[in-house]
C-alpha cells in the first residue's frame, strides 16, 4: 500500500488551524483531516446524554460504543456519529470546552488516534490536532505548529459566531480560550506541546493569505 506524505499542524484553539490547513491541503490536492472534530463528536454524545464529564468512566464507558467516522462531501470533511451528520452541531463554544475536557481521558485518546493513524497511513494529509506531531504523525515529513495570542484567537472566534448570528462576548471567550489552553497543555496524556522538528507559525500579526503561503512555502520545500 502507497505511504501518504504527511503534514501535522497542531497550536491552541483558534490559531486558525482548521481555515489554513483546508485551503493549504486543497491547494495540494492532500485530504484535510480535522481531528478535534472527531473529539467535539464524542463530547456532543456525552453532551447530549447528559453524562458527568468529570466522571471519568461513566466518558469512557459512553464513548467506547460509539463509532465515530469521516466521510468527504464536496471535498469537506464531515464527522459520523454512529450514523448521523454531526458536522453543523459541534463547532458551539460548549462543544469544545467539552471536548477539551474529555480528551484527557487515555481510553478516549486511544481509539482516536487509532482512526487517526490509519486514515494518514494510506493518503497524503494535511492533520491538524493538539498532539499530531507529537504523537499521533511522529514521522510526519512536515510539523508546523501554529499559534497566535490569546487576544488575537478570542477576536477571530468572536467574530465567526457573529457571522453566524450568534451572541458572543469577547472577554468571556478570552478566558475560556485561556482555560481550553492551559488544560490542553497540561494534562498528563499527550499535552499540547510544539514537537521538537516542527517549525513555529504566529500568526497574530499574519492574514490568512499569508500564512497560507507560508504554510505551503514550508511544504514545497519539504516534498
Ligand atoms: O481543535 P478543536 O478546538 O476542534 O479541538 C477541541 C478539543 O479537542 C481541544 O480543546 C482538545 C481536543 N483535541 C485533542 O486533545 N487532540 C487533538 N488532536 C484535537 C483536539
Amino acid at each position: 500500500m502507497k505511504k501518504g506524505f504527511n503534514v501535522a499542524i497542531d497550536g491552541p484553539a483558534g490559531a486558525g488551524k482548521s481555515t489554513i490547513a483546508k485551503r493549504v491541503a486543497k491547494e495540494l490536492g492532500f485530504i484535510y483531516i480535522d481531528t478535534g472534530a472527531m473529539y467535539r463528536s464524542m463530547a456532543l454524545k456525552c453532551v447530549r446524554e447528559n453524562v458527568n464529564l468529570s466522571d471519568e468512566q461513566a466518558v469512557v464507558s459512553t464513548c467506547e460504543n460509539v463509532m465515530v467516522s469521516i466521510v468527504y462531501e464536496n471535498g469537506e470533511q464531515q464527522v459520523i456519529l454512529d450514523g448521523e451528520n454531526v458536522s453543523g452541531l459541534i463547532r458551539t463554544q460548549e462543544v469544545g470546552n467539552a471536548a477539551s475536557t474529555i480528551s484527557t481521558y487515555g481510553p478516549v485518546r486511544e481509539k482516536l488516534v487509532k482512526l487517526q493513524k490509519e486514515l494518514a497511513e494510506v493518503s497524503d494529509v494535511i492533520m491538524d490536532g493538539r498532539d499530531i506531531g507529537t504523537c499521533v504523525l511522529p514521522n510526519a515529513q512536515v510539523k508546523i505548529y501554529l499559534t497566535a495570542s490569546s487576544r488575537v484567537r478570542a477576536e477571530r472566534r468572536y467574530k465567526e459566531y457573529i457571522e453566524k448570528g450568534m451572541e458572543a462576548d469577547i472577554d468571556v471567550i478570552e478566558k475560556e480560550i485561556i482555560e481550553r489552553d492551559y488544560r490542553d497543555m497540561n494534562r498528563a496524556i499527550s499535552p499540547l506541546k510544539q514537537a521538537d522538528d516542527a517549525v513555529l507559525l504566529d500568526s497574530s500579526y499574519m492574514n490568512i493569505d499569508e500564512v497560507v503561503n507560508k504554510m505551503l512555502e514550508i511544504i514545497r520545500n519539504a516534498m
